[in-house]
């Protein structure tokens, strides 16, 4: 197992044999260590379920306290953003989803997306330190993703009833195991860590990290998390296109704006900030 980060494993081919892949998670362990915590002191657990975000939405509505967390071995609907599908074979992975009650206005709430994405990020660059975040909710290795966040709201009044905040990091996945037109595109930490991720132990580590920068974004505000989160970014001085909701936009990223927003030099030199969109990198990320 590697853990925490073996700075020699720089190995690109998969290091996941069949053996050692495919184990259950742990469940009672991660119950155990959060026991006394706000996010996973419940933990819902399932072997496969259509998708966690659906089932911790439906809990959600049925009254489930701040910090409850969904986890599955697989997923027969994952969802990622943009109505996209989110790949989900079993015991390899992981698909998490957890419910939050914040304080907050229903405006502020993708802001979460971004406070996930930096413990998200922290949490695989404990295994390798060659993660970075992609504005706004991915999580990339060498330019490839590891991991996608999927922010759902229910609001009242303007206000904000709960999020699902759901998290799908790939975690013990080869090259071959992701569809042919992703295998670019994506990998499994696996990849980049060079040995077989502990599955629970990662869990772990991420509800804790979760929860750290959680509290942190509550108790002091975005303005906390914002220099954090531009130093584990992968866009800054990059030149990008970004379709926006069918407008595009293209230019070098000066950085995120204090509400969350991609900001933007154009090409005609005006400063743009991006609320929403897909950003794809001009020149890639070497
Ligand atoms: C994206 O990058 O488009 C977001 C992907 C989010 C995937 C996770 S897996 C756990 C949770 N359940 C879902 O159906 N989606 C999220």
């Amino acid at each position: 197992m590697v853990f925490p980060e073996d700075q020699n494993a720089r190995e690109s081919h998969s290091p996941v044999s069949a053996a050692t892949a495919h184990v259950p998670l742990s469940i009672e362990d991660i119950r155990h260590a959060r026991a006394l915590a706000r996010i996973g002191r419940s933990v819902h657990y399932g072997d496969s379920v259509t998708s966690t975000n659906s089932l911790a939405s439906q809990l959600a509505r049925d009254g489930a306290a701040d910090g409850t967390v969904v986890i599955a071995e697989t997923q027969t609907k994952g969802r990622g953003r943009l109505g996209r599908s989110w790949v989900s074979p079993p015991h390899r992975n992981l698909y998490l989803s957890v419910v939050l009650r914040p304080p907050l206005a229903a405006s502020a709430a993708p802001l979460l997306t971004l406070v996930a994405g930096l413990a998200v990020a922290e949490t695989v660059r404990e295994w390798t330190s060659r993660a970075a975040i992609k504005w706004p909710n991915d999580v990339l290795i060498d330019g490839r993703k590891v991991a996608g966040i999927l922010t759902e709201l229910e609001a009242a009044e303007g206000q904000v009833s709960f999020v699902i905040l759901g998290i799908g990091v790939n975690l013990n996945v080869a090259a071959e195991d992701f569809p042919l037109e992703l295998r670019d595109r994506a990998i499994g930490l696996c990849m980049a860590a060079g040995d077989v991720i502990d599955r629970t132990a990662f869990t772990t580590h991420l509800l804790s990290r979760l929860e750290e920068r959680y509290d942190q974004f509550l108790r002091e505000g975005f303005a906390a998390i914002r220099p954090l989160w531009e130093g584990l970014s992968c866009l800054s001085g990059r030149r990008v296109e970004i379709d926006s909701g069918g407008t595009r936009h293209t230019g070098v990223v000066i950085g995120l704006g204090a509400d969350g927003s991609l900001r933007l030099r154009d090409t005609a030199g005006q400063e743009v900030s991006i609320v929403a969109g897909d950003v794809t990198v001009i020149d890639g990320y070497a």
